[in-house]
C-alpha cells in the first residue's frame, strides 16, 4: 500500500518539473532514458523507482520481458495500460526508456544508483556500528535519497511508519531481502552490523 501512497500522494503527484526533478534526483544517470520514462507519464503508474503500485502498474524492477517482448508490450498492451505508437513514442525513445528501466530492475547493484555511489566513494564511514546514532548516520548516507532526510519519504515510500509496524530484525531481513526498487545495499556498502545499526534507528520512533 505505501507504494500507492508514493503515487498518489499530492508532493508527488504535482507535476511541476522542479519537484520531478527533486524525486528523480537519486537516479540522475545522465540517461534520456530516465527524463523520457519521467515525460511519457510511465512512472506514473509504474513508479519513479518501476516499483509499481497494485493500483496502477506493475513493477517494472520485476519485469521479465526481454528486450524485444518489452518493447512490443509497449506499442501492444494486453490490459489497462494505453498503447504507445511509434508516433508519440519513437523507436529510439523506447529503446533508451527500456535500458533506462533495466538500471532499476532488482537486485541491482547500489553502484546504479549514481547518488549512493558518489557517497560510498566519499569515504568517511562511522567507526563503530553500535549505536542508535551511528545508524542515523548510515540512514543519511544510504537511505536519505530514497526515503527523505527526515523518514518522509521521496522517491520510496515513507519510514516513519514502518518503525512503528515492523520491529529492527524485520527492518534488517528487508534490507538484505530488498523489495522491487530497491537496490541490494549489503555486504557492500553496508556490513552486517551497519545493516542491523541503521535497522535499529528506522525502528526507533521519530
Ligand atoms: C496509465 C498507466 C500506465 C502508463 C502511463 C504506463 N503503463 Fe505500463 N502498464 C500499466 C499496467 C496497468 C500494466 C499491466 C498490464 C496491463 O494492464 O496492460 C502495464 C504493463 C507494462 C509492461 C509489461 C510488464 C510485464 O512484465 O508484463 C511494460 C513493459 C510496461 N507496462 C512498460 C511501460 C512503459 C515503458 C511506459 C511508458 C512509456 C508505461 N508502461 C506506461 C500501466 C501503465
Ligand atoms: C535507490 C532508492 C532506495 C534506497 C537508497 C533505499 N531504498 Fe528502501 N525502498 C526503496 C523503494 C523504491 C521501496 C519500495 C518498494 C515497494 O514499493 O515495494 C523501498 C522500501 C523499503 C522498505 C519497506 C517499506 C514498505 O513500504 O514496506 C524499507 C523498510 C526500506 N525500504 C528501508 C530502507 C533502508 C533502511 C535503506 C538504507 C539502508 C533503504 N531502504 C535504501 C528504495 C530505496
Amino acid at each position: 500500500m505505501l507504494s500507492v501512497a508514493i503515487i498518489l500522494s499530492p508532493s508527488s503527484a504535482r507535476t511541476s518539473a522542479q519537484s520531478i526533478a527533486r524525486l528523480t534526483a537519486p537516479y540522475e544517470t545522465g540517461d534520456p532514458g530516465q527524463r523520457l520514462y519521467v515525460r511519457q507519464g510511465c512512472y506514473q503508474c509504474h513508479g519513479l523507482a518501476g516499483q509499481g503500485s497494485i493500483l496502477s502498474g506493475p513493477p517494472l524492477s520485476a519485469s521479465r520481458l526481454d528486450d524485444t517482448s518489452f518493447r512490443r508490450y509497449v506499442r501492444n498492451p494486453k490490459g489497462a495500460m494505453p498503447p504507445y505508437t511509434s508516433w508519440a513514442l519513437p523507436d529510439d525513445d523506447l529503446g533508451q526508456i527500456e535500458r533506462f528501466v533495466r538500471l532499476l530492475q532488482a537486485g541491482r547493484p547500489y553502484t546504479a544508483v549514481p547518488a549512493l555511489a558518489k557517497v560510498a566513494a566519499s569515504g568517511a564511514r562511522p567507526n563503530t556500528a553500535n549505536t542508535v546514532a551511528d545508524g542515523e548516520a548510515l540512514y543519511r548516507r544510504n537511505c536519505a535519497v530514497c526515503h527523505g532526510a527526515a523518514r518522509e519519504g521521496g522517491i520510496a515510500p515513507n519510514l516513519i511508519k514502518e518503525g512503528k509496524n515492523r520491529d529492527a530484525s524485520a527492518i534488517a531481513a528487508l534490507i538484505l531481502d530488498p523489495p522491487e526498487g530497491m537496490p541490494s545495499l549489503t555486504p557492500d556498502p553496508l556490513s552486517k552490523a551497519e545493516t542491523d545499526a541503521v535497522a535499529r534507528f528506522v525502528a526507533t520512533p521519530s
